[in-house]
């Protein structure tokens, strides 16, 4: 996580760098700091907490600088104080750092610089870096006087083990920015003689479209002329910047309270923007081809026996819900896995599988590093096992979209709170739309049902925008009621059980409530014991084949004297009479429904956190990107 920020140009460099750290403030808020060089210094300003305290000091700064460095932390070596805010400098401060990542040899290296006579001042790993950068200078010197950041950047990078991305300035290089990424994201922006790096394009939109995403092992130096890229080796690489299709206008609140709440209201759109995408408008059932383009190639459709899905948080509900779909639509096996645990822990080696990785940023490192490390174990077996990647996400321009092999947008745009509603509600649909194709190729469910769900959906864009009309206003009313809750248990069951875990993660990660979601049927063997009049339990009990279950599994909640709050249709005469509180939705297909419930579910997390004053979409301890393993 961390978001990193640089300029090189005509313009004062600090107002720059902090339009570009707001950007990037989702990425991690615990502490913020820029540097840059005037007059033959370094001038470095850092503040503990969000990047409003670093403005306010940077109020009266008044140094015209045209170089500069930024950074917005979230800590992981050090704690979020002053001290250990980026930028870094060596011991001499002639050289400043900011590091996106985690440098896993810090220790050994940071024993051998003191044992050199470096001191140092902050807990982190990053504080190796400018030192090192400064000894590699030294080193070369005594071989040649006219040596260059770049080269000692470039000798000091090739002794850092782990995944970072760095921008490095020198008082005594006034004219260069290096910037290195190595498995941390990385871009450079090309403007009229300035240019900018930035860890995600958001920073540089308001300047630039014109961006090369650095590869790893990749260096650039940056100068007012100008932009250079090489490999860790130091071969010089040739390299085409691309022009992004970008809207800066998307990246702002536009009137809405919290871009949590913007990103809620934007779901109907999103809905229709992926079906639109993927649905051919002209199939009817006496059609030759799929109802759904997803522009894979061929090859993806070739022996193809089971999936496995691979994916952290709420995209890892996704793929719980994929399951559901891919073996009840498409008849195949699947397993998901935790990323983070998929690595350490992998499933022994099957032939013909289809690895899906699932992320909104593009960027997670568990996620990325269980794909990486599905490919090369695969890739030294024979054809049977041979990789077979394909990754669902918003951010095409992200590091997955060069890592895998085929890819699917869920075209939600990017997202910017850091609790994930539009990006999650859209990797369902890629769900949708990939096992009714798989069905089809299949002939695994009978036309005349594949054509109703494909209406079935068309329908549904409308009716996420029923239950906002409907909603917002009685569910802030509902949450006033649960300021003071302490804990809530979530029940569903089929394929609505992921949507409850949806909505206890959603709650817990920006209320700070204690939230579980449970299988309804689970709540029984164990869970029900923690129930009592002041444990709502909020239950999603849609028509279909575990319906009555659900309200059977509600009862015996209610019977604890548990408050049941219910996700519902309105007008079902039953589910209104267990429910203390209801959260309409239409009735829809049970097989379709966690396209509806998971709403009222987000409305109610954001409306309780809101209401209890707290800062929604920058929650404590949490990072939208999350790089680090
Ligand atoms: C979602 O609300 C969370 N912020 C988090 O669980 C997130 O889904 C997870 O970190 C995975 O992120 P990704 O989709 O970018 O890979």
């Amino acid at each position: 996580m961390c978001g990193i920020v640089g300029y090189i140009g005509t313009q004062t460099a600090s107002g720059i760098l902090l339009e570009g750290l707001q950007k990037l403030e989702y990425r991690g808020y615990d502490s913020a700091g820029i540097a840059a060089i005037w007059e033959g210094e370094i001038h470095r300003v850092r503040a503990k907490g969000k990047l409003q305290n670093l403005q306010e000091k940077l109020a009266n700064w008044q140094i015209p600088a045209p170089i500069g460095i930024g950074h917005t932390r979230w800590a992981t070596h050090g704690k979020p104080e002053e001290h250990n805010a980026h930028p870094h400098t060596d011991v001499s401060g002639r050289i400043a750092v900011v590091q996106n990542g985690i440098i896993e040899n810090y220790r050994e290296l940071r024993e051998e610089l003191k044992a050199k006579g470096y001191v140092f001042h902050s807990e982190t790993d990053t504080e190796v870096i400018p030192n090192l950068i400064a000894d590699e200078l030294q080193k070369l010197k005594a071989i040649d006087s006219k040596v260059s950041l770049l080269d000692a950047t470039r000798q000091a990078v090739n002794q850092l083990e782990g995944a970072f991305a760095l921008a490095v300035i020198s008082a005594d290089y006034p004219d260069e920015l290096i910037a290195v990424r190595q498995q941390a994201p990385l871009s450079i922006g090309f403007g009229q003689g300035e240019f900018f790096c930035a860890s995600d394009t958001p920073a540089m939109v308001a300047h630039t479209r014109t961006v090369l995403t650095l590869e790893n092992g990749e260096l650039a130096r940056l100068t007012p002329t100008g932009v250079d890229v090489y490999n860790f080796a130091g071969d010089r690489l040739r390299k085409y910047p691309k022009t992004l299709n970008w809207n800066p206008i998307l990246v702002e609140k536009q009137g809405f309270k919290h871009f949590m709440l913007k990103e809620i209201y934007e779901q109907p759109g999103v809905v229709r923007a992926c079906l639109e995408a993927y649905l051919d408008s002209d199939w009817t059932v006496e059609s030759t081809t799929s109802p759904i383009r997803l522009g894979l190639a061929d090859s993806f459709y070739e022996n193809l026996e089971q999936v496995q899905i691979v994916a952290c948080g709420t995209s890892w509900h996704a793929g719980l819900v994929g399951k559901h779909l891919l073996e009840q639509l498409a008849d195949i096996p699947t397993q998901v896995h935790y990323a983070s645990e998929f690595r350490y822990a992998p499933t022994p080696l099957m032939p013909h599988t289809l690895t899906i990785g699932v992320t909104q940023s593009g960027e997670t490192a568990d996620t990325l590093s269980a794909l990486d490390m599905e490919k090369r174990r695969r890739s030294e077996m024979g054809s049977k096992f041979a990789p077979k990647l394909l990754g669902i996400t918003n951010r095409l321009d992200s590091t997955i979209g060069h890592l895998v092999d085929y890819l699917i947008d869920t075209h939600a745009g990017i997202e910017i709170g850091v609790a994930a509603t539009k990006t999650f509600i859209a990797q369902l649909v890629a769900f949708y739309c990939l096992a009714l194709d798989l069905a089809y190729r299949r002939k695994t469910i009978p036309l005349d049902r594949l054509d109703q769900i494909v209406t079935e959906l068309r329908q549904l864009p409308a009716q996420i925008e029923s239950i906002l009309e409907v909603q917002e206003r009685y569910v802030e009313q509902l949450a006033h009621e649960f300021v003071e809750t302490q804990d809530f248990i979530f029940i569903g069951r089929g394929i609505n059980f992921p949507i409850a875990l949806e909505g206890a993660l959603k709650l817990k990660e920006i209320s700070y409530i204690h939230a579980e979601g449970y299988p309804a049927g689970e709540m029984k063997h164990g869970p029900i014991a923690l129930l009592d009049a002041k444990v709502p339990v909020v239950a999603i009990a849609m028509p279909g084949l575990v319906f009555e279950k659900v309200l059977s599994n509600a009862q015996e909640a209610k019977a604890r004297d548990a408050r049941l709050i219910g996700v519902t249709p309105m007008d079902d005469q039953e589910a209104r009479e267990v429910f203390d509180d209801l959260l309409p939705v239409p009735e829809v297909e049970e097989l379709l429904s966690p396209l509806l419930t998971v709403i009222p579910l987000q409305f109610l997390a954001y409306h309780i956190a809101a209401r209890r004053g707290l800062d929604v979409d920058q929650p404590r301890n949490l990072a939208k990107s999350v790089t680090v393993e």
